[in-house]
């Protein structure tokens, strides 16, 4: 897709972090959107900014791993604002520890969020999209933790292996079903935004959450919100699956070279090109 001006996107997610940015993003580029997440002053903080700036903005509390709520709001969004040409599965949370410490229902919850609310968002809005049959965008929110296991991360790293599978899938079945759709993999690099805070229950704004934001805008490698949503939409014109904020393909080349000559893994960081 290149022309954006006056469709409409869908952001869940969208009151933090990478989903705001996208969601201002979105505007900038003439869209209006619509825009789910359960941090609800966000959402208003943020849908009262966007109309300021002229867009129209249809924001809900929905949780996305609740797929009936899903489709009600894709429903609404359809008869409110016509068809989606843009569609981000980008909520997330994360929570890191030793993978034999999670309990069943700490792997529920992060399942039921980062993997089905991604598949929710798909059966939600995917069969209005192919009806429609305008050019259209969906961007599935994975990680480098898609390509790449990392220790202390086992819940965040199966969640996200299995978004690329669910993804690259989608993206072969509508190649033959619906080509007018584009689908990409954002595996975002690290970006500066409070996630690690959301299942702790620290809220973003609040003094500790801007400790933390500070502490990852000191990182070497952290880029901002609003640099990752550029890189995204630059991404989008150029009609990549793979959107890689801080492409690692000699690292990659590296790993997949060792599962192919069968050697045992043993962790290295990432290193970006
Ligand atoms: N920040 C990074 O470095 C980084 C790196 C790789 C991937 N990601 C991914 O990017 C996406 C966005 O993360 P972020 O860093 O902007 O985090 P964030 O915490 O700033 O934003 C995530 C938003 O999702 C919302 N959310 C969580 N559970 C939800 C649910 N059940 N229903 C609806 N909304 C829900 C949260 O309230 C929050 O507003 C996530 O999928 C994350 O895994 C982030």
């Amino acid at each position: 897709m290149e022309d954006f001006k006056g469709k409409v996107a869908v952001i869940t997610g969208a009151a933090s972090g990478i989903g705001k940015a996208l969601a201002r993003q979105c505007v900038a580029q003439g869209m209006n959107v619509a825009i789910v997440d359960l941090y609800l002053e966000g959402l208003s903080a943020l849908t009262e900014e966007l109309e300021q700036r002229g867009a129209k903005v249809l924001s809900e509390s929905v949780d996305v791993s609740d797929m009936a709520a899903m489709k009600a709001f894709a429903a609404r969004c359809v008869a409110e604002f016509g068809p989606v040409s843009v569609l981000f599965n980008n909520a997330g949370i994360l929570r890191v520890g030793q993978t034999w410490e999670h309990t069943a229902e700490e792997w529920q919850k992060i399942l039921s969020v980062n993997v089905m609310g991604v598949v929710n968002g798909v059966s939600a809005f995917v069969p209005g999209m192919i009806e429609a049959g305008i050019p259209a965008q969906i961007v599935n929110t994975g990680s480098v933790g898609s390509l790449v296991a990392a220790p202390g991360m086992a819940q965040y790293t199966a969640c996200k292996m299995a978004v690329r599978g669910v993804t690259e899938s989608l993206a072969y079945d509508l190649a033959a079903a619906a080509p007018h759709i584009d689908v990409s993999l954002l595996c975002p690099g690290p970006v500066s935004t409070p996630i690690s805070d959301s299942l702790l229950g620290i809220a973003p704004g609040s003094e500790e959450s801007e400790a933390n934001v500070k502490m990852m805008q000191e990182q070497p490698d952290f880029i901002t919100p609003d640099d990752c949503a550029e890189r995204v939409f630059k991404a989008i014109r150029e009609r990549k699956f793979w959107i890689f904020t801080h492409p690692f393909s000699n690292y990659y080349k590296r790993t997949s070279e060792a599962v192919a000559d069968g050697i045992n893994p043993v962790f290295v960081d990432v290193e970006f090109d």
